[in-house]
């Protein structure tokens, strides 16, 4: 006989309305493919005088979060409050009570996942987040389901879809950073703060999640070096464009077995990579694993319906524990194991740099001098012509694999020459 499954959820936003939509409407669907019934019970928000687009008669309206921890008859509860508290105190308090929950919360994984998987371990329930990452992309289940059988030896996420929109408009439409945000911000992708997005640091919580799952321990937020793509202007866009690369802000995950190289940066994209491909505010996720080989993830990052989407998945799965008792999912991220990280002055890359420098005699001479001392290859100067119009030209150099160290010390160096401005910027390449 079908079974109801009564769901709460806590957070009437843009993704909880679009929670409760797909409970609404594809009831149906879910009962014939799950044989089991989704029972939208309560819905839980401070503000009911907002107009959110779906009919929630028969669905009680509360005000009240701790009633609905206290209701007996609540299976699973999705939470959809966003940010850390008070969705830190609801998660754990709905833990301690015994239910299931299920988050979009990347913040809240990334920053507090530690304490919250022990209280639901503690409390015999799980709680579940497919959709802290890539949006509407089964990522999570991918990697620790469909990969199983793998050692994730690299993994390339393009996990922003703002960064990623500016970006897009950038290359291909020639706008500037910030004529670009402010469009990503009017289609409804950026954060409340953007600077989580365009500084990294949105990246940088998603990539928290995957590597932690990837390499089967907890990764230390804190710990992973992140860089933003507010430096970037359109010459530097164009400059890569002509030496064949797409910028793309990139979390990277590589693993030697050991230790993890984890960072979040612009990194040069060769323009024939699958992920010089990923346009707008789509994202994409690029897996090695040592089994599977190259796989790639791709889909909308974000929005009311995807990210409801990836909900709607967990609530199944916890549907199936419901009934079984038994765990749907494979664990694999061990809360005992903290996993190392390189520091970035352990690893090398390939650099791109930016300067500006006066146009007089001996000035290229003097800057690839200080990249021999520092014992760094360079594979391509371009200096271009400005028929006077300015001061200073712009010259951009590619390097060969070089040290980060040693990088930092040559841009140390270079920009005590006072004929460079201060305004230099470094990229990294794809490798
Ligand atoms: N601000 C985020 C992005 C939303 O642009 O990707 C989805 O997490």
């Amino acid at each position: 006989m079908e079974k109801a499954v009564n769901v709460g959820i806590v957070g009437m936003g843009v993704v909880g309305t679009g929670v409760a939509k797909i409970l609404l409407n594809q009831g149906h669907l879910l009962s014939e493919r799950t044989g089991q019934r989704f029972v939208l019970k309560t819905v839980v928000d401070l503000d009911w005088e907002r107009e959110r687009g779906v009919d929630l008669s028969g669905v009680e309206k509360s005000t009240d979060f701790e009633a609905l921890v206290a209701d007996p008859t609540i299976d699973i509860i999705v939470e959809t409050v966003g940010g850390i508290e008070p969705a830190f105190t609801m998660v754990r308090r709905a833990l301690a009570a015994g239910k299931h929950v299920v988050t979009a919360n990347k913040a809240l994984i990334a920053m507090k996942g530690k304490t919250l998987f022990k209280e639901a371990e503690d409390h015999g329930v799980e709680l579940r987040f497919e959709a802290s990452v890539g949006g509407g992309i089964p990522i999570i289940k991918s990697l620790r389901e469909g990969l199983v059988a793998n050692k994730i030896k690299n993994m390339y996420g393009i996990i922003n879809g703002t960064s990623n929109y500016i970006l897009t408009r950038m290359h291909r439409d020639g706008l500037d950073f910030g004529a670009a945000l402010r469009e990503a911000q009017t289609q409804g992708f950026a954060e409340a703060d953007p600077t989580l997005d365009v500084g990294g640091g949105d990246a940088a919580r998603k990539l928290t999640i995957l590597a932690s799952i990837a390499a089967g321990g907890f990764v230390e937020f804190n710990a992973i070096p992140v860089e933003g793509n507010t430096e970037l202007t359109t010459l530097d866009i164009n400059f890569a464009k002509d030496f064949g690369y797409v910028v793309k802000l990139l979390a990277i995950y590589r693993f030697n077995g050991e230790k993890l190289d984890l960072r979040v940066h612009p990194t040069l994209v060769p323009g024939d990579h699958l992920l010089a491909a990923v346009n707008n505010e789509l994202n994409a996720v690029f897996i090695t694993g040592d089994y599977v080989g190259d796989t790639m993830f791709y889909g909308p990052g974000a929005g009311q319906t995807p990210t409801a989407s990836a909900i709607v998945s967990d609530l199944v799965d916890l549907a199936h524990v419901l009934q079984t008792e038994k765990t749907a999912s494979i664990t694999t991220v061990n809360p005992e194991k903290q996993v190392p990280l390189f520091s970035l002055e352990e690893i090398t890359n390939r650099f791109y740099l930016r300067l500006f420098t006066m146009d007089q005699p001996g000035i290229l001479a003097q800057i690839a001098g200080v990249f021999g001392k520092h014992g760094i290859s360079i594979s391509s100067v371009v200096q271009l012509e400005t028929h006077g119009a300015e001061n200073y030209v712009p010259i951009v150099l590619l390097t060969h694999e070089a040290s980060e160290k040693a990088m930092f010390k040559a841009m140390a160096a270079i920009k005590e020459f006072p004929f460079v401005r201060p305004d230099i910027l470094r990229l990294r390449l794809f490798k």
